[in-house]
């Protein structure tokens, strides 16, 4: 088992689904960049080898040269592969490899994270679907489970928690995201917010509202608003994700 007690990762978070396109990288942009605003040095790690797209989503791709296989191969030392999102106070990134070919075998990315764990008040990490699990959400120690609130997405996202759930020993956090009140009603499938928490059978975190105001800027990256009801729901999330610790 990849977990042990020689690994602490008590401030390591994964933020996951079993659906592509719910909404993790724009949930784990917006955890970092308001968990940065309160003054807590942040990391946020792309775990989208091949797939990268933090650096777009947080505004930095201009800036990126290095990723994480070039600190192992020893191209580079970490403090030129982790990249300072200006736009955002004590918020940082660690980019993905480009090519899945230079992926990171589980146990080097672990000992990695573990390392780069001791420098930071969270690391989040942005993985991708995958059949079984990410590597990485083996070894953190909170998983944010994201969800869109219909039945296809619900249905899958049931069988990652049961086998988080008989696997490892894992806080786990549900978050609801694109919420439209219109078609949870439409759908007719999903009566309330219970039926969707029994169902998943993960603590709910945060539900995030479909707003058009949550957008990426391809200049500047994911445009947080600030205000409005996506506005308050990240806000929330934040302070219930620090309460976890
Ligand atoms: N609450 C929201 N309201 C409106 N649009 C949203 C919201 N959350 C995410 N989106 C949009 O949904 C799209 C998909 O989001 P995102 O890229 O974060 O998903 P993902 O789960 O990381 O996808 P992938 O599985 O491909 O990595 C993006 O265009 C994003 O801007
Ligand atoms: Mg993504």
């Amino acid at each position: 088992m990849l977990r042990s007690g020689v690994y602490n990762m008590q401030n390591v978070t994964a933020v996951t689904s079993a659906k592509g396109g719910v909404g993790k990288t724009t949930i784990t942009a917006a955890l970092g960049a308001m968990l940065a605003d309160r003054g807590k040095k942040i990391l946020l790690i792309d775990g989208n080898s091949g797939f990268r797209n933090l650096d777009i989503v947080l505004g930095v791709s201009k800036k990126l040269v290095f990723d994480m296989a070039d600190i192992i191969r020893g191209s580079c030392n970490i403090d030129k592969a982790i990249l300072c999102c200006e736009r955002f106070n004590n918020l940082f990134l660690l980019p993905a490899v480009q090519n899945n070919e230079n992926r990171l075998s589980s146990s080097v990315m672990k000992h990695l994270v573990f390392l780069l764990s001791k420098c930071f008040d969270h690391v989040i990490i942005d993985c991708p679907v995958e059949n079984d699990f990410s590597a990485d959400v083996i070894f953190a120690s909170k998983v944010l489970i994201v969800v869109t609130a219909d039945p296809v997405c619900l249905r899958v996202s049931s069988l990652i928690s049961e086998k988080l759930e008989s696997k490892f020993d894992v806080e786990k956090r549900l978050v609801v995201n694109r919420f439209s009140k219109k078609c949870f009603l439409k759908s007719n499938v999903i009566s309330d917010f219970d039926e969707i928490i029994d169902f998943i059978g993960v603590q709910l975190l945060a539900i995030i509202p479909e707003d058009d105001r949550v957008k990426i800027d391809c200049g500047k990256g994911l445009v947080c608003p600030k205000t409005g009801p996506a506005a308050n729901a990240f806000h929330e999330m934040s302070v219930r994700f620090a309460q976890m610790f």
